[in-house]
């Protein structure tokens, strides 16, 4: 599309106000652009336009706050109100579904279907459907034949990777910008539209990338796989470690000094959780085998295998420091977020080992600086309490699952004074181990001697 074309000023809607699309939309509001967030999720339509995050993101409340005060960002639940939309970002969830491991791809149909008559009303006029969400490679190539017929609109893929914790940063400076499109040598509108949306990010220099919509679909998925791959790596090795006495810090310090492999991901502990890495493996494994090509992908079973394992590894090792048994033992969870920095409880490790000791008969007392609510949310008969102290006080054994920066700097001599017996198993190799245990500690390390 010549850029003449390219309205002046462009009016977008993220359809999904999830995590991703909320930040998305606010993001793309501080860009300069006008925004419509779109949700069936009434309460969280009404939360947003009151300028009130549905979840913990640093950054994100004021960014949302400001762009719903400067008027730029609404919210609604109503699709006419999208009629003069030029590019409407599909941020819709893609779950995995009830009965396999692939991806539930209903929400993206059911908004298609909603968009179609708004997308007809255009009469022409260029319009771009961009998907941000995660899903199976092979579906961007059946939604476009869904949209080909209405004139005047394109589809193209666009993947979003933001890290939760980092999502507005994510956003607005991400590595790379990916569009995936029908035809490489005829999308003009898609990359005309599409870098008029992220011209603020071209400016600086930010790589886009224009592929195929396979290549872009399986970007997001090879890039998790990878992820997830690196983490239960060195989660095995740690394994290794324990049972020789190497420490795994050590190990994957100096791998990761050769930079064909690099650092990052290489923290043992309990484990990925989240609402993207074990869902995305997943859904690879199943789409490899809908495609033929199952046999290649059984390393991902084995990857989300030791992955779990890390849970079980824990509880085993939790049994071992209680003489047997964690029946009626009191057992202080530090942590309940997937990682830190988010409220998201979503296939968290440190909540699955809370629970699987809470059904072994422990008294588990969980905290997490921002996920209580969450955690009572789903689980209203659990124990969870405010204050780290009280967490704390009387425990028979301490357990940190979640590396919140004030768990990492708790102080071993105060901490000693609440407990009932000092002992900790540090999850996620985040302690200094020489200052617990000079303070009277026995603390187990995962993969640490
Ligand atoms: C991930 C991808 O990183 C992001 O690019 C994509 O867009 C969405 O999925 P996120 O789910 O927010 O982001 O979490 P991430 O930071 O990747 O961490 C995932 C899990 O791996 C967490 O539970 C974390 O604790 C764990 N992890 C991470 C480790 O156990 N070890 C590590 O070295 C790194």
């Amino acid at each position: 599309m010549p850029d003449s074309l390219v309205p002046a000023s462009l009016t977008l809607s993220v359809i999904g106000v999830g995590y991703l699309g909320a930040v998305h939309a606010a993001a793309m509001a501080e860009l300069g652009h006008r925004v419509i967030g779109l949700d069936v999720d009434q309460a969280r339509i009404d939360a947003l336009s009151e300028g009130q995050s549905p979840f913990h993101e640093p950054g994100f409340d004021e960014l949302l706050r400001r762009n719903v005060d400067s008027g730029r960002l609404t919210f609604t639940t109503d699709y006419t109100e999208l009629a003069d939309v030029d590019v409407h970002f599909l941020a819709l969830g893609t779950p995995q579904r009830d009965d396999g491991l692939g991806a539930d791809l209903s929400y993206i149909h059911s908004a298609l279907d909603a968009l179609t008559s708004i997308l007809e009303a255009r009469n022409g006029k260029p319009t771009l459907i961009a998907g941000k969400s995660t899903v199976p490679v092979g579906t961007a190539r059946e939604l476009h034949a869904r949209i080909t017929s209405i004139d005047g609109v394109a589809l193209a893929w666009n993947p979003e990777f933001l890290r939760e914790g980092f999502a507005v940063e994510d956003t607005l400076r991400p590595d790379r910008l990916v569009y995936g499109v029908a035809d490489q040598s005829a999308a003009d509108q898609e990359i005309g539209l599409l870098d008029a949306v992220y011209a603020e990010l071209l400016d600086l220099e930010i790589p886009r990338k224009v592929y195929n919509f396979e290549s872009a679909e399986l970007v997001k998925v090879s890039a998790n796989s990878f992820l997830a791959t690196k983490i239960s790596f060195i989660n095995a090795i740690s394994e290794l470690c324990d049972v020789t006495g190497a420490d795994v810090n050590d190990v994957a310090e100096a791998i990761g000094m050769d930079d064909r492999i690099g650092p990052k991901f290489l923290r043992a502990g309990i484990g990925f959780g989240g609402g993207c890495l074990p869902k995305d493996i997943r859904g690879l494994i199943s789409r490899a085998g809908e495609l033929g090509t199952v046999d290649s992908f059984a390393f991902l079973r084995d990857i989300d295998a030791i992955n779990q394992g890390r849970r079980e590894y824990v509880v085993r090792l939790a049994k071992r420091l209680l003489e047997g048994s964690v029946d009626g033992k009191r057992i202080a969870v530090l942590g309940a977020a997937f990682k830190p920095d988010t409220d998201d409880v979503r296939d968290s490790p440190a909540l699955d080992i809370a629970l699987k000791l809470y059904s072994e008969g422990a008294r588990v007392i969980i905290t997490d600086p921002v996920a209580n609510e969450n955690v009572r949310g789903r689980y209203p008969s659990f124990h969870v309490e405010d204050s780290t102290e009280e967490t704390l006080r009387d425990a028979d054994l301490v357990l940190l699952l979640t590396e919140w920066k004030q768990y990492r700097d708790l102080d071993p001599r105060t901490a000693k004074e609440l407990v009932s017996k000092a002992q900790i198993i540090d999850g996620r190799n985040a302690l200094d181990l020489d200052t617990w245990r000079d303070a009277g500690w026995q603390v187990e390390a995962l993969g640490r001697p």
